[in-house]
């Protein structure tokens, strides 16, 4: 009898056809919610999750038979490891094909925060725009600016890439030092995450989250930011804390452009009701041949396993 694999939401491209040679495939017709999701993993051997799915002790108790999860995302902090461990149900997840369109979203955010493009279209579709004024709708200079990478990771180092090419000077700050060849290569200075916070004009997040990054920037860390500076999130919402972000906004000591946020897609409302804040629904990873190599990736990682083979980017 074939295994049987529950896949929790629609994807992009063949790879769950490609699945059902190897497996009893029910692939959901939507995204399926907590519920939902609980309700379908009795008799399942695979399952391809999404960042949304929390893989918990709860599913793991509902899922006897769960032998893999294939986590269509590169962050897995929606996954207990340590439970998913206990219980010998392997996890995967998919880096490396989401880097490049991670880190062009964090530069389109970063430039749009910058030149005030998303405030400029309210203005322009509210109708209220009085015409070209040479002190009207003044932003940031990008270039020669200084980035500040926090996490220094493919999309980090893909970031600051995008930096060099502004002629930004880049500086980063991670656990361990990225090889003197890649330094060299961006043009990249390692330094503590409290010097890149003051001298940064830009700071682009890009660590992953989990016991040590949860919180990372509260509410001292970003009164050390610059006045005036702009910060990026692409990575984790829970990286930062929230309601220091919004007093810190409120005050006027930053402009933000977040892709992500604490308890998605719950987005407060006191940050939607800030101007000089760009909010995006999490779209990092959005676009088509990303989105389809995520689901390969996803899809082979659970039909590795199926098959007793080792999965290429096994997490736990
Ligand atoms: C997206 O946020 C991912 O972790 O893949």
């Amino acid at each position: 009898m074939k295994p049987r694999v529950l896949v929790a939401a629609p994807l992009v491209g063949d790879a769950v056809e490609r699945l059902r040679a190897v497996a009893e495939v029910e692939q959901a017709p939507h995204v399926l919610t907590e519920e939902e999701l609980l309700a379908r993993v009795a008799p399942i051997d695979g399952l391809v999750s999404l960042l949304v799915h929390r893989i918990d002790p709860r599913l793991l108790a509902r899922a006897p038979r769960l032998r893999v999860v294939g986590n269509h995302a590169v962050g897995v902090d929606n996954v207990d490891l340590a439970a998913c461990a206990a219980r010998g149900v392997v996890v995967t997840n998919t880096p490396g094909v989401l880097t490049e369109a991670t880190a062009d979203l964090a530069f389109a955010l970063l430039l749009d925060a910058a030149r005030r493009v998303t405030e400029g279209d309210r203005l322009v579709r509210s109708g209220a725009w009085q015409g070209w004024e040479p002190t009207a709708h003044l932003g940031r200079r990008v270039h020669g600016a200084t980035l500040g990478i926090v996490g220094f990771g493919r999309i980090g180092r893909a970031v600051a890439a995008r930096g060099r090419g502004f002629s930004m000077r880049v500086l980063y700050t991670s656990r361990s030092a990225a090889p003197p060849e890649v330094e060299a290569t961006l043009g990249a200075t390692r330094v503590s995450l409290e010097a890149l916070l003051a001298e940064a004009d830009f700071v682009s997040l890009h660590a992953p989250l989990d016991a040590h990054t949860r919180g990372l920037l509260g509410a001292a860390e970003l009164a050390r930011l610059r006045r005036g500076a702009v910060l990026v999130n692409t990575a984790r919402g829970g990286l930062v804390d929230e309601d220091a972000l919004v007093a810190a906004l409120r005050a006027g000591h930053l402009v933000a452009a977040l892709d992500v946020y604490r308890d998605e897609p719950r987005v407060p409302a006191a940050l939607r009701a800030l101007p000089n804040v760009v909010l995006a629904p999490h779209v990092g990873s959005a676009d088509v041949p990303t989105r389809a190599a995520m689901a390969t990736l996803a899809c082979e990682g659970v039909r590795a396993v199926l098959e007793g083979r080792a999965p290429e980017h096994r997490v736990s």
